[in-house]
């Protein structure tokens, strides 16, 4: 697992950071659900720790991290609603969610109507001004986890700020008298105690790993591109097409 610096054909890491990678998994499988994978099962395990038989709303459903959520979401019994432009529904119905257009004005109504009691937790990497509405669906004892900002992405001026003003209102939030929370969730949070950073860590990525060692969790790879030709992959991962992950293979 590398911040950056993972583009490259050789790396050198600390044996420490290694995790066993099961016989029989495609290599580019295997990157496809590794940040995706451990952000999605500790989000839904371990921030929101939702239980079998509760509903959840995934945000980007088509998405590596949301494509991911929505089939631990299944394999674990929990419901999921996810959103997605209207060309991925096939996929995200097949993944396991019930897909909403994220590009109805009537999003969240729609949401609200497929789960009129609220829901056990809402994963939001949009930010902006649609959080509010993410905060709304929640039932009583529900949790918001925000983890991006994307809505904020081409704004100018200091994205800090955002993040400021963003992490303000999550905490003001949470002392409403509602029962429900808010959390960003960061994946590198907890770095500084190295030791149970790896050890979590590994423990998640290798439940995820099993998962798709065993057939159960299909990773969604976009394409597979040289690492020759990074520029054209990462075109392609911005062009709002693709669905699942854009991966960059050595040259051969
Ligand atoms: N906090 C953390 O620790 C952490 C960890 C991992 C990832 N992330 C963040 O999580 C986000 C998702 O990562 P990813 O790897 O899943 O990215 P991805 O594969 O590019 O998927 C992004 C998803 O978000 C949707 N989307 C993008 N911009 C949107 C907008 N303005 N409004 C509504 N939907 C939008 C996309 O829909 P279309 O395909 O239709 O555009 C797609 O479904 C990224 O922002 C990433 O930086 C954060």
């Amino acid at each position: 697992m590398t911040k950056t610096g993972g583009w490259a054909s050789h790396l050198h890491v600390e044996a420490a950071d290694l995790i066993p990678v099961p016989e029989g998994i495609d290599p580019a499988a295997a990157e496809t659900v590794l940040v995706n994978g451990a952000t999605a099962w500790q989000m839904l395990h371990r921030s929101a720790s939702v239980r079998a038989g509760g509903t959840v709303v995934v945000l980007g459903a088509n998405g590596g991290v949301g494509s991911t959520l929505v089939q631990l979401a299944r394999l674990a019994g929990i419901s999921a609603i996810g959103t997605a432009s209207a060309r991925h529904h096939d996929t995200v119905r097949e993944l396991g969610a019930t897909p909403v257009d994220y590009r109805d004005p009537d999003m969240y109504e729609q949401i609200r109507k497929l789960a009129p009691d609220g829901v056990d937790a809402v994963f939001d990497h949009v930010g902006g001004s649609g959080l509010v509405q993410s905060w709304r669906l929640l039932r009583k004892g529900g949790t918001l986890v925000n983890y991006g900002a994307a809505a904020q992405k081409n704004e100018q001026g200091n994205s800090a700020l955002g993040f400021v003003k963003l992490f303000g209102r999550l905490l003001a939030w949470n002392h409403l008298p509602n029962g429900k929370s808010a959390l960003f969730y960061n994946f590198w949070a907890g770095k500084r105690r190295l030791a149970s950073f790896r050890a979590r860590l590994g423990e998640d990525i290798t439940q995820v790993l099993r998962l798709v060692a065993d057939g159960e969790l299909k990773p969604q790879i976009a394409a597979r591109i040289p690492l020759s030709c990074t520029a054209e992959a990462l075109a392609l991962a911005e062009s709002r097409t693709v669905l699942g992950k854009v991966v960059i293979v050595a040259n051969v």
